[in-house]
């Protein structure tokens, strides 16, 4: 089974950009960069993007990647990949205005022979091959698409003008990262058809598609703002690489 990854690196990274009082203390390495897209933004001393690449050029599950670069890094993008060795980026190419049109362009340059998709953020740099492993498996066993998930540990609650309206069972919820996998037909024809959704999941559920949840990874954090960049570094261990 050929499994190919489409890395959603093309965003602008506007949050992580805005410099937030909380980030006035933090070392020069870790505050926002306000000249270049996040995926280029510094991670111990090197772009956000080189984290997730070098761990899905390690992991034995996959075979190429797709990166969608921000408009203008598409050539950056390969140098880096390059630089790590990372023979199995096969593709840089620009992104849309959105997520989704970014996917949607990653996934129009996997191969017809492509058997399963994984789409993941750049801005999740600490994607871990147990989690790829998981994914993998619920596609082995004949689901449509996997994502991992995790229950939430505060109590979510819906709320209308300010009103309570439930308070929701949180035994059935489930917060969900990326990387998302599919059967790559499934993924193929939910990016054609259906516009806009926040996660891949949505669009193949809209269509009717099966999905399951495989356990998630707290360190699977989505980079948004500077102080989740410093806390992704603490996690590695510090600005400096070892
Ligand atoms: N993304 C993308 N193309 C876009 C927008 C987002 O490929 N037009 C990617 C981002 O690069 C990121 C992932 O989708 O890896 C999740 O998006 P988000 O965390 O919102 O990143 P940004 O859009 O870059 O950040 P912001 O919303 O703060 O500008
Ligand atoms: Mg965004």
């Amino acid at each position: 089974m050929s499994v190919w990854v489409v890395l959603a690196a093309a965003g602008r990274g506007e949050r992580l950009g805005q410099v937030a009082d909380s980030t006035a203390g933090l070392s020069p390495a870790v505050r926002p960069n306000q000249d270049r897209p996040k995926a280029f933004a510094q991670l111990r001393g090197r772009p956000l993007l080189a984290e997730s690449l070098e761990r899905l050029e390690a992991s034995t599950w996959i075979d190429s990647i797709v990166v969608v670069a921000p408009p203008d890094w598409e050539e950056p993008v390969i140098l880096l990949a390059e630089e790590l060795g990372c023979g199995k980026v096969v593709t840089s190419i620009g992104g849309g205005e959105t997520r989704a049109a970014s996917v949607r362009i990653g996934v129009g340059e996997v191969p017809d022979e492509a058997a399963a998709i994984l789409v993941h953020d750049a801005a999740r740099p600490l994607v871990s091959d147990a989690v790829v492993e998981r994914l993998i498996g619920a596609l082995n066993e004949g689901w449509d698409g996997a994502v991992p998930g995790l229950t939430p540990s505060d109590t979510i609650k819906r709320v209308h003008d300010q009103g309570v309206v439930e308070t929701l069972p949180r035994a059935e919820l489930r917060a969900v990262q990326t990387p998302q996998a599919f059967v790559a037909p499934v993924l193929r024809a939910a990016v054609a058809e259906v516009d806009e959704a926040t996660d891949c999941s949505a669009l193949v559920e809209a269509r009717g598609g099966r999905v399951t949840v495989v356990e998630g990874d707290v360190r699977l954090l989505k980079v948004t703002t500077a102080d989740d960049l410093a806390l992704v570094e603490s996690w590695l261990g510090g600005s400096e690489p070892t």
